[in-house]
């Protein structure tokens, strides 16, 4: 049984994988083998062989993205590699940031933030529910184009509503616009096959410690070649007038950044191997199919409307049902604490979702238990349906 080389407790039924990931066994213990190497040697880890290993480690993640590795740093999580970028970003008063409504809460902050102190406008162009087809999304999302448009920021995969974006459509249109593109992937590695070099996007963001299953504290921030001399680091460092500089400026300025606990980047190796060994396409493959099979049988028994198309083209391995109830976390609470199901409800604006996913551990049974549970809460009156 594949949930058996996870960590995960098992009197849990885990629907949840999309906010935290979870790690297998094999690279947690990789993980925490690097910090037992740290902690017996701490000047040889840190001066020379972690640096070692962070080279292969990068080496193996740029390989697994498909982009060159001195176009990729190891970074914290999505929200430190956004925040470089929103802080670096040269926006002038006026200009104005193209996106949707369907963002991820603290990347909006941290674009509303960086916007306000220039002058800036950040426009979450509103996407009509439901969506029919792509078509329909690139309309809704370019009639907020305007000629003070300078950027395009929009999750590859978003979050409350799971929902596949068409990129590849905007980072070409975006590049006949002549506008800057940076993609929010951070559901992307590990969930979709991901060409970060044929995407062409100018900044690709994803976290390792999703469905790439790494330890907490591992993701990155990929800068095509020509945008990287106005990416300034968060954190100025050794690699700032470095004496002994590689042969990449960018990795210098982004990869050092004082004394810290880099295992979690050293591990993201282990986890390319992992799904190697597992073949995880097949895997994933089979998980979005039951994702859609799931969807359906919920559209069929509860009755609402699905807010896109349930095909490969939007869902992969996550799914949002619309429903309606007064207080979210009332029903999050009631799933976890009287049927030990860990499943998110989420807020986005005003509509209010059910997300489930669906990893290589999961099976119709827990998908089973979790549609007679809404059934029976359902039935009680705890929620209506939405959409
Ligand atoms: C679409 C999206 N972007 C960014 C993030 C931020 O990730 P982190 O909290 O790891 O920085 C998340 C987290 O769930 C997300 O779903």
């Amino acid at each position: 049984m594949i949930k058996d080389q996870f960590l995960l407790d098992p009197a849990i039924t885990y629907l949840n994988f999309g906010s935290f990931g979870a790690c297998p066994k094999i690279v947690f213990d990789a993980y925490q083998k690097f910090q037992l190497e740290l902690e017996r040697q701490p000047v040889q880890f840190m001066m020379h062989t972690g640096m070692k290993y962070l080279n292969d480690a990068q080496g193996a993640l740029a390989a697994y993205i498909g982009c060159d590795a001195n176009d990729v740093v190891m970074v914290m999580n999505p929200s430190y590699a956004i925040n470089t970028i929103a802080k670096a970003l040269p926006l002038n008063k006026g200009d104005e940031i193209l996106t949707t409504n369907l963002e991820y809460g603290a990347m909006d902050r941290t674009w509303r933030y960086y916007c306000e102190k220039a002058g800036a406008k950040y426009v979450a162009q509103q996407i009509t529910f439901p969506i029919q087809s792509k078509e329909q999304f690139l309309n809704d999302f370019w009639d907020g184009c305007t000629a003070q448009t300078k950027v395009v920021f929009i999750s590859h995969i978003t979050s409350a509503t799971g929902l596949i974006l068409p990129i590849e459509e905007i980072c070409r249109e975006a590049r006949r616009r002549g506008l800057l593109t940076i993609i929010d992937g951070a559901h992307v590695p590990g969930q979709l096959p991901l060409d970060v070099a044929a995407l062409d996007a100018d900044v690709y963001v994803g976290a390792c410690h999703k469905w790439m299953m790494g330890p907490k504290g591992a993701s990155f921030l990929f800068v095509k070649r020509e945008q990287q001399h106005w990416v300034d680091p968060l954190l100025i460092s050794w690699g700032f007038q470095s004496e002994a500089p590689s042969e990449s400026t960018f990795i210098d300025y982004h990869q050092t950044a004082g004394t810290r606990d880099f295992s979690s980047f050293l591990a993201v190796p282990f986890c390319i191997e992992f799904m190697k060994k597992n073949n995880w396409e097949l895997v994933r493959s089979h998980c979005q199919k039951k994702t859609i099979e799931w969807a359906n049988r919920f559209k069929v028994e509860f009755g609402f409307q699905s807010i896109a198309p349930i095909t490969d083209s939007f869902i992969g391995q996550m799914y949002s049902m619309p429903i309606k109830l007064e207080n979210p976390d009332l029903l999050k609470a009631i799933l976890y604490d009287q049927y030990q199901i860990e499943v998110p409800v989420f807020k986005n604006q005003k509509d209010v979702f059910i997300r489930f996913s669906y990893q290589a551990f999961n099976t119709d049974e827990d998908m089973q238990y979790l549609f007679d549970t809404l059934k029976s809460l359902k039935s009680k009156g705890i929620f209506e349906i939405g959409g």
